[in-house]
């Protein structure tokens, strides 16, 4: 069955984000982000970050079809973000989704933000000419790690994933801007770190690795958290201003303490279902110290390790898209008069289709 290009819709959080995809490969790809704009409050205001995607929306959508050099009446599908995110965002993008299916009389199918994050291994990328490309096989274990989400899971397909294990208490990605919040050091507190830690010794503090003593799929980062605020407390006091070679220590030992338990906990999960494809994706999939030491594991365990690329790890649409398109092929629609928002997401447990 072929499909025309499914143009996809972002808005669960701080970035207004559009793009189409066909046959896998990106055609066009438009991100607006709102750093800027929740930079001055050190994390997203929610509301603030409904009302820019309402203002820039429209313009995101007209460049990447632009970018595709598509109309509108070319397209063979929609899709959506539609959980879990902010609510008020989310509307945003699915009450123009749901508008456009109706006015262009196109498929509308809604998406599962974190299924998406996953599925973005499955992006062709656009210099890749020819029909064969290396692509992750199905069932793989996937590390979804963002800024709400550490999760494992075992994907079976396009909407039908396992929840393996979760995070006890904190994503990843909060922990990270948790510490870069303390540290001083700006937000999104990931790339600040991953930049912060260049030229820092990853083993000069001696920080809990967590979940140590287990041999289950779970997560825990607020044992890190504690240690490093405590920690930072401690060199305050002491009068030590955090700067030059000691930040960079912080942020090396915080990153080496955070990834290693990711790290560890994604390849006994591996080992304990039989999964020899190990996909990482989302935000935090675009610290390199976490590409390189999951790349160094699964070499050493004989698994073959897919990082997301770069640029579809932190929030866009092209994810949205590429999933939208694989499950309009799997038969999956969405009605354009009901689709809502689900704040906090469905993927629990289970498949969640
Ligand atoms: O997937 P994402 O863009 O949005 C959510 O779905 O949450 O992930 C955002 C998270 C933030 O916590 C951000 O600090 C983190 O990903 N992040 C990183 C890096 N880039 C983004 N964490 C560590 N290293 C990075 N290079
Ligand atoms: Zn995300």
């Amino acid at each position: 069955m072929t499909f025309g290009p499914v143009l996809g819709i972002e808005t669960s959080c701080d970035e207004t984000a559009v793009a189409v995809v066909q046959h896998g490969i990106v055609r066009g790809s438009r991100i607006a982000t709102q750093v800027p704009i929740h930079l001055r409050f050190g994390g997203v205001v929610p509301e603030i970050a409904a009302r820019n995607h309402l203002l820039t929306i429209l313009p995101t959508l007209e460049a990447a079809l632009d970018d595709a050099q598509l109309t509108p009446q070319q397209l063979g599908g929609l899709a959506v973000t539609h959980r879990p995110g902010l609510v008020g965002a989310l509307l945003v993008g699915i009450q123009t989704a749901r508008t456009l299916a109706l006015a262009w009389h196109l498929p509308l199918v809604g998406i599962d933000h974190i299924e998406a994050h996953v599925w973005a291994a499955m992006l062709r990328p656009p210099k890749v000419e020819g029909s064969a490309w290396p692509k992750p096989s199905l069932p793989f274990l996937a590390l979804a790690v963002s800024g709400g989400h550490t999760s494992l899971y075992r994907v079976e397909g396009p909407g039908s994933s396992i929840l393996l294990g979760r995070t006890l208490d904190d994503a990843a990605g909060e922990a990270f801007d948790k510490f870069a919040k303390l540290a001083g050091l700006p937000y999104p507190g990931g790339p600040s770190v991953d930049q912060g830690s260049e030229g820092g010794d990853p083993h000069r503090f001696v920080l809990p690795r967590g979940m140590l003593g287990r041999d289950d799929a779970a997560f825990s980062f607020s044992g890190l958290k504690t240690a490093m605020r405590l920690k930072i407390e401690a060199l305050r006091a002491e009068g030590q201003v955090l700067e030059g070679q000691l930040l960079k220590d912080l942020c090396a030992s915080f990153q080496h303490a955070a990834c290693e338990q990711l790290v560890r906990v994604t390849l006994r999960t591996a080992r304990a279902h039989g999964l020899r494809h190990v996909v990482v994706a989302g935000g935090v999939a675009a610290n390199r110290e976490l590409r390189r030491q999951m790349g160094a594991a699964c070499e050493a365990a004989g698994l073959r390790f897919w990082p997301v690329p770069m640029a579809y790890c932190t929030d866009n649409a092209s994810m949205i898209a590429g999933l939208g398109e694989a499950l309009l092929l799997a038969g999956r629609r969405d009605d354009p008069h009901s689709l809502d928002a689900v704040p906090t997401g469905l993927a629990r447990r289970g498949t969640s289709a």
